[in-house]
């Protein structure tokens, strides 16, 4: 039987793989951020997890302005990182899970939400960045991974509300798969930051965030996007990443296994949280 076994939320910010590609992680302002992942990687060893879901935002990628899902999800049995401006990344294969995939398609369909399905995609730093900080840039996570994409990018967003219920229908299909699966939800943006108002970040917004998303989520999915936007910036809607994972995860309060909150990291503020399921 496929189990959840963890979420993590993480900010993607692409200084963060860059950082770990020029292996200066001692060297930066965020060096905290990185020291406190070792408990992630520990808890990646002990648990052992074979497949992460790994929910964040496309941008501008593989969805456009043209053409742009509101939710959709990968089927393909392989995965390559995207150059995203910065020079051809280093070749690298990511394994998909298309079986586990089509049938958590087929799960969301029957369960009303009309998921886009995808049988290619690149990945872009939003998808890489918490792979990378578990199991290193340069090598392949030893797990397969599902790219899950919400649009976080072009009005009209998702309700958060709608998130949180799409995190508990994600969940329930991956708990509704016979074959073993050890799976780990992967919220990948956030938390506030504005690019075209470089800086802007509400640290008492977060810090609200981190604490509401352990054993009260419903109150931050009682948010609307435009008050998001007010309180943590047009990129600050990539908190619903996180909202989709937690809603993913069957315990009413999970435990926290290691966090932190640093910032700035780039424009972000930077936050990292590792919940386990136990319920599951
Ligand atoms: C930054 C943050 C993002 O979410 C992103 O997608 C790109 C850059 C940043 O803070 O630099
Ligand atoms: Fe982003």
């Amino acid at each position: 039987m496929a189990q959840v076994l963890a979420g993590l939320g993480t900010s993607h910010v692409p200084v963060i793989g860059r950082t770990l590609k020029a292996g200066t992680q001692a060297e930066v302002g965020f060096k905290p951020f990185y020291d406190r992942f070792e408990a992630v990687k520990a808890w990646a060893e002990t648990q052992k997890p074979t497949v992460a879901v790994v929910i964040y935002n496309d941008h501008g990628l593989n969805f456009f302005l043209d053409h742009m899902p509101t939710f959709a999800l990968g089927v393909a049995t392989d995965y390559r990182p995207a150059d995203e401006g910065f020079g051809e990344p280093v070749p690298r294969i990511f394994q998909g899970a298309p079986d586990l995939g089509w049938h958590m398609v087929n799960s969301l369909i029957a369960d009303d939400f009309d998921i886009s399905t995808c049988r290619k995609m690149e990945l872009d730093h939003a998808c890489t960045t918490a792979l990378d900080l578990i199991w290193g840039a340069d090598s392949v996570p030893p797990v397969a991974i599902i790219p899950v994409v919400i649009n976080a990018v072009q009005p009209p967003f998702p309700k958060p509300s709608r998130c949180l219920a799409f995190g508990c229908a994600l969940g329930k299909a991956i708990r509704s798969y016979t074959k073993d699966a050890r799976v780990l939800m992967i919220g990948s943006g956030g938390l506030s930051h504005e690019l075209g108002q470089f800086g802007k970040i509400n640290q008492p917004f977060d810090l609200m965030c981190m604490d509401k998303i352990v054993g009260e989520p419903e109150a931050l999915a009682a948010y609307d996007n435009d008050q998001i936007v007010d309180l943590a910036g047009a990129q600050g809607v990539e908190l619903m990443t996180w909202l989709v994972m937690r809603g993913a995860l069957a315990s009413t309060r999970p435990d926290v296994l290691a966090s932190i909150y640093h910032a700035p990291i780039s424009h972000t503020g930077g936050a990292m949280m590792l919940m386990s399921d136990s319920q599951s």
